[in-house]
């Protein structure tokens, strides 16, 4: 997971990396409010920054100083509702503004391919690093460091170094801020912290004015708090949902619901799909959706629910493989889902096969579910759901 800037900012915080005050506010009144009070307590001039999940925003406008409090509320209406990048701006952080002398580089990430962490540093900050890392990549200082050792200080220090850093204040600082980020990296177990720019401010101070930070979410039970870090606004509704209930759900864009039990087994009944509807009016999933190894009727009708709600499915075809669970748990599992949704929202194609397929088949042929028909074999069961999702596409496109 992305941080926006006003998170990192805080995480940074908490880690003693040194960080200028802001608040972050979602409307002009807001901003105005959070300005005064950063003047009030003795900041020169106040910046209203964008905050969206992508860099550049300073090149696109969206990062804007201001020195009165009216001049922010203006800045902030600018600035709120901006599009950068695709993304719609709902929030700035107004910041209490630097007085810069010179912007540098620095950060710390997981570098997969070498089975290490890296340190990157650079006394060229605040442009673009990918840039200045494929044109003049001498510019750019970095420094491998083992996960078993971590960050040590001659480490920093030599990072620093060969960053173009002479010694004196101002490679000590770095020295220390380098230091704080590894605390970052490992104490939140994120995978990326970067600093661009961190700043030496006219009156001698080091302070980090921008702040990236990419969490592992395989971590995240580790650190309950992170749950407060997730935007809501930005996660798809279903996908939230599904979460909450433990499933494992991913919206993509066609008209066929697709649930089944693996992962593995989802994937392929993805392919599938696809490649039945190419016979049937180009029909696609229109989602990834694995029960997992439970088949309560718990699961099933959350998973039903899930996939019928997005208002593009058409009809779903649930595939399962009983393995240690067996075919008529998931037959049972579904007769009382259904039992429980009081009839099924759309059409529904199922492939039972595996252990207890029989069983299975019987019980759902007993309760004759209303919109349930059992097909044999996947290819089968993929031709019959797109077929009816292209039939149902065809028949609301002539209401229209
Ligand atoms: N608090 C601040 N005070 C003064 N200038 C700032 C402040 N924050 C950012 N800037 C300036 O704006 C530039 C862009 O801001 P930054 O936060 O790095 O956004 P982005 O990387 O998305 O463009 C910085 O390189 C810096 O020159
Ligand atoms: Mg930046």
């Amino acid at each position: 997971m992305d941080l926006y800037e006003y998170q990192a900012r805080d995480l940074f915080a908490a880690h003693g990396v040194p960080v200028l005050d802001g608040r972050l506010a979602t409307s002009p009144q807001e901003a105005q409010a959070a300005a005064a009070a950063l003047l009030a307590q003795g900041a020169p001039l106040v910046v209203v920054k964008a905050q969206v999940k992508t860099g550049g925003r300073g090149k696109a406008g969206g990062v804007r100083l201001a020195r009165t409090a009216a001049g922010a509320r203006q800045e902030a209406e600018a600035v709120l509702g901006m599009d950068i990048k695709g993304h719609t701006v709902r929030s700035v952080l107004v910041a209490e503004g630097a007085d810069i002398a010179s912007e540098f580089y620095l950060s710390v990430l997981l570098d997969r391919a070498g089975r290490r962490y890296l340190a990157m540093c650079s006394r060229e900050g605040g442009v673009d690093i990918e840039a200045l890392a494929a044109e003049r990549p001498q510019a750019l200082a970095r420094v491998g460091v083992d996960p078993l050792t971590g960050m040590t200080p001659t480490l920093a220090a030599r990072l620093v170094a060969e960053a173009g850093f002479e010694p004196g204040e101002v490679a000590e600082a770095v020295t220390e801020v380098v230091l704080r980020l590894w605390e970052v990296l490992t104490g939140e177990d994120a995978t990326l912290v970067e600093v661009n720019p961190l700043v030496l401010t006219t009156g001698g101070r080091v302070l980090a004015l921008d702040g990236k930070v990419t969490l592992d979410d395989n971590a995240s039970f580790r650190h309950p708090g992170h749950a407060d870090l997730v935007d809501r606004a930005e996660t798809d509704p279903l996908e939230a949902r599904a979460r909450a209930a433990g499933l494992n759900y991913v919206k993509l864009s066609g008209q066929v619901g697709v649930m089944g039990n693996g992962a593995g087994l989802v994937m392929s009944t993805l392919d599938v799909v696809a490649y039945a509807g190419e016979r049937h009016g180009g029909m696609r999933p229109a989602n990834f959706l694995d029960l997992g190894g439970g088949s309560s009727a718990e699961v099933m009708a959350t998973g039903l629910e899930v996939v019928a709600s997005d208002p593009q499915v058409r009809a779903i075809l649930v595939n399962v493989f009983g393995g240690i669970t067996s075919c008529d748990t998931v037959a049972d599992g579904l007769v009382a889902a259904v039992d429980r949704l009081g009839g099924l929202p759309k059409p529904v194609v199922l492939r039972l096969d595996g252990n207890n397929a029989d069983l299975g088949r019987a019980i759902l042929t007993e309760a004759a579910v209303d919109g349930v028909e059992l097909v044999d074999t996947m290819d089968a069961a993929a031709d019959r759901v797109t077929a009816i999702a292209e039939q149902i596409t065809s028949t609301s496109s002539t209401e229209a």
